[in-house]
């Protein structure tokens, strides 16, 4: 008999309304993580991870492991995917180097560029604009300030120490690392002398508060997450929160959706900017 059972990572976990409503509720009174603006899906997937990892069956079961403070914090650190790389979409950043950056050198002249990471995870999408700006002309380090922003304090600490093992240094080239980095061991960290061109701090994109006067937002693979009204509703307030002629850059397989969508014109439909009209 025992043979028959399937091994619990194979389970799939018991989702009732109620409890499912309950456990979204105590996410957001004690992880002060706004549950009701992710899609479904994405929380259960997430909290069956939590729910296997205490030998339970159902999210009705997993409420009692929510009154003990380390289960909160297990479950907080799985509520965010922080999958990054350097230069990812590689097609993206060369049509930066080639295309983008450089328009917006034209556009922008005799100021410093404010640029926004939005759900920047370690920092890889924030120094990769940095890198790619300097190796069109080094001079421009005094003009490029970029602000990194994520809903985890965890991962911020990562992307204000800049220092990458093997798996987070993935997409620097030899060349690159020997320009920009220091080698110590196995990992490498991103030089002293370019740090000033950042700030890193917590930030929900979801709340109403945000930052002002900013060029070009990177928004890429953060709104995956979402549920279809929240993001909605959140593209109609990115288009409050840039200033006209500035940018938005979303993941390779993101699109914006609703209403917002006549209030951005595509600067480059396959690379995923748009212009705030
Ligand atoms: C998959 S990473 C994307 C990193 C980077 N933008 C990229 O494209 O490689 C998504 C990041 O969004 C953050 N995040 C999730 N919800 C957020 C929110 N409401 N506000 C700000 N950041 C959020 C996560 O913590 C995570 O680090």
């Amino acid at each position: 008999m025992a043979d028959n059972i399937p091994p619990i990572s194979m389970v799939e976990i018991n989702f009732d309304d109620e409890s499912l409503k309950y456990v979204k509720k105590i996410i957001k009174d004690k992880i002060n993580f706004q549950s009701e603006k992710y899609n479904d899906n994405f929380l259960k997937r997430r909290l069956s991870v939590r729910i296997k990892a205490n030998n339970l069956l159902s999210c009705k079961e997993y409420i009692p492991f929510l009154h003990d403070n380390n289960e909160l914090e297990e479950l907080k650190k799985n509520l965010t995917i922080h999958v990054t790389e350097f230069f990812r979409d590689s097609s993206f950043w060369k049509f930066c180097s080639s295309d983008f950056f450089l328009d917006t050198l034209k556009n922008i002249k005799n100021r410093k560029i404010r640029i926004w990471s939005a759900g920047c995870s370690s920092g890889q999408e924030a120094i990769s604009i940095l890198i790619t700006f300097l190796e069109i002309d080094e001079k421009l380090k005094d003009r490029i300030h970029i602000i990194g922003t994520d809903i985890s304090n965890e991962i911020l600490s990562k992307a204000k120490e800049a220092r990458y093992d093997s798996y987070g240094m993935k997409g620097l080239t030899d060349e690159i690392i020997d320009k920009y980095f220091s080698r110590e061991g196995e990992e490498v960290i991103f030089k002293e002398e370019y740090r000033s061109n950042f700030d890193f701090f917590r930030h929900d994109i979801l709340d109403d508060k945000h930052l002002e006067n900013i060029d070009i937002l990177f928004f890429r693979n953060t709104v995956i997450y979402f549920s279809k009204e929240a993001k909605e509703k959140l593209y109609h307030n990115i288009y409050d929160y840039l200033n006209k002629d500035s940018f938005l850059i979303l993941g390779k397989t993101e699109t914006i959706s609703g209403p917002a969508r006549d209030l951005f014109k595509i600067y480059n439909g396959i690379e995923r900017i748009y212009v705030r009209e």
